[in-house]
């Protein structure tokens, strides 16, 4: 028998155990180019957790900065801490999906790598846990006692008014559920992950709105402090992304959030080509064909370029690629606007209803289209 695996010697599993405590809490970190804040956190999650048996699990999308570098050299040094590197993929619900379903401990968190949440806050969230009184715990900015340092009026402004729709629409009752900050009981969160979307940012609410009511929320207020390193990737994309999470849940996860964002951008592309069509009509005073066919134009290309960074932001084309997704896309989109002639002009003829017609026509376009674009232009 092999000495290494022989039972009673000190290199069994038994053993390696005994020197190493299961993990109580699973601390998760999504990153993107954190270089300089991940060491930082580290250091203030070994401070704040002493006593508790944690581990760290970062996910990081492959960061141009080499955050993962930092990560596994950290990795190296202490065996609680993990780094998943993943490549090809980007996003930050996903990476924190991937992250809680690669943990071990009963308890997850969830906390920004930029040192604006507030660490200190995690002992409390998980006694709150383990002793039972909550399913998720959620650091909340918009109770009593809440102070936001990293917020600017403009940001602190839409992000109420996207709490508020949030809260009226899909009846979410927690005060902040735009918060990148919380803690879960594991079996509860695994219970619910094949509902969640991977595409977006707003995980949280995406829990809390999958959960129905059944997860039992508590709220503590913190401290939303200033990014201390790097800069914040939340675009101005993030609103859409968050109007088609919420159409989404709306509609009970019968539609893809994807598919949702694309007939979105779709409808954007609809207010393009008007408006193109009415300047070059009125203003520039070209004949109508002309012009119809210079609103289509414009409205493809913005439409490919918005889907470009909302809809498929986890695969955006770039350089050469960008060019010949273009391409594909307008042959896509000709070929979507031959079908939806064609189906509104056939259920036009059976049934002379000219807005049932219109939007059975552009039905299937945007299904078209979508269905089309997934397999030629960002074909994965
Ligand atoms: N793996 C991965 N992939 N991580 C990402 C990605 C991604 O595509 N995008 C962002 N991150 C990481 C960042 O590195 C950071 O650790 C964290 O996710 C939050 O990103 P920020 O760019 O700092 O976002 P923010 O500060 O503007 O907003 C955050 O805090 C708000 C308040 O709690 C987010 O957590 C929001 O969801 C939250 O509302
Ligand atoms: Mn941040």
């Amino acid at each position: 028998m092999n000495e290494a695996i022989r039972p009673g010697t000190d290199n069994t599993p038994q053993a390696h155990q005994a020197s190493l405590p299961s993990p109580q809490l699973s601390v998760v970190v999504p990153t993107f180019n954190e270089r300089d804040n991940v060491t930082v956190l580290y250091r203030r999650l070994e401070a704040v957790l002493v006593g508790i048996a944690w581990e760290v699990v970062f996910v990081d999308d492959d960061s141009p900065d080499g955050t993962w570098d930092v990560v596994r050299a950290l990795a190296q040094r202490d065996s609680r801490v993990r780094c998943i590197r993943r490549i090809g993929r980007r996003g930050l619900s996903g990476a924190c999906i991937e992250g809680i379903l690669a943990s071990s401990a009963p308890y997850a968190a969830v906390i920004d790598a930029d040192l604006q949440h507030d660490e200190t806050q995690l002992p409390k969230m998980l006694s709150l846990l383990a002793s039972g009184q909550a399913d998720l715990v959620v650091g909340s900015r918009y109770i009593e006692g809440y102070k936001s340092e990293g917020f600017n009026k403009q940001r602190a402004g839409a992000s109420a008014l996207a709490t508020e729709l949030a809260r009226k629409a899909l009846r979410v009752e927690i005060a902040d559920p735009m918060s990148g900050f919380f803690m879960v009981r594991r079996d509860r969160f695994e219970q619910l992950a094949p509902k969640l979307s991977v595409h977006g940012f707003k995980i949280l609410l995406d829990l809390v709105a999958s959960a129905n009511g059944s997860l039992r929320a508590v709220e503590i207020p913190y401290t939303f402090g200033e990014r201390q390193h790097g800069e914040s990737k939340l675009d101005s994309m993030v609103a859409l992304d968050f109007l088609g999470l919420v159409l989404a849940k709306f509609t009970n996860d019968a539609v893809s959030l994807r598919f949702i964002l694309f007939a979105m951008v779709g409808g954007i592309g609809l207010v393009v080509h008007l408006t193109t069509l009415f300047i070059a009509l009125r203003l520039i005073k070209v004949p109508f064909a002309e012009a119809q066919a210079a609103g289509a134009v414009v409205a493809m290309t913005s439409n490919f370029v918005l889907n470009n960074f909302l809809t498929y932001r986890d695969q955006r084309l770039k350089g050469f690629a960008l060019l010949r997704g273009l391409i594909a896309f307008y042959i896509v989109c000709s070929v979507g606007l031959l079908a939806n002639v064609g189906v509104a002009f056939s259920v036009y003829d059976q049934e002379p209803i000219w807005w049932l017609a219109g939007m059975a026509g552009a039905l299937m376009g945007v299904v078209w289209n979508y269905a089309m674009s997934g397999l030629f232009v960002w074909r994965k």
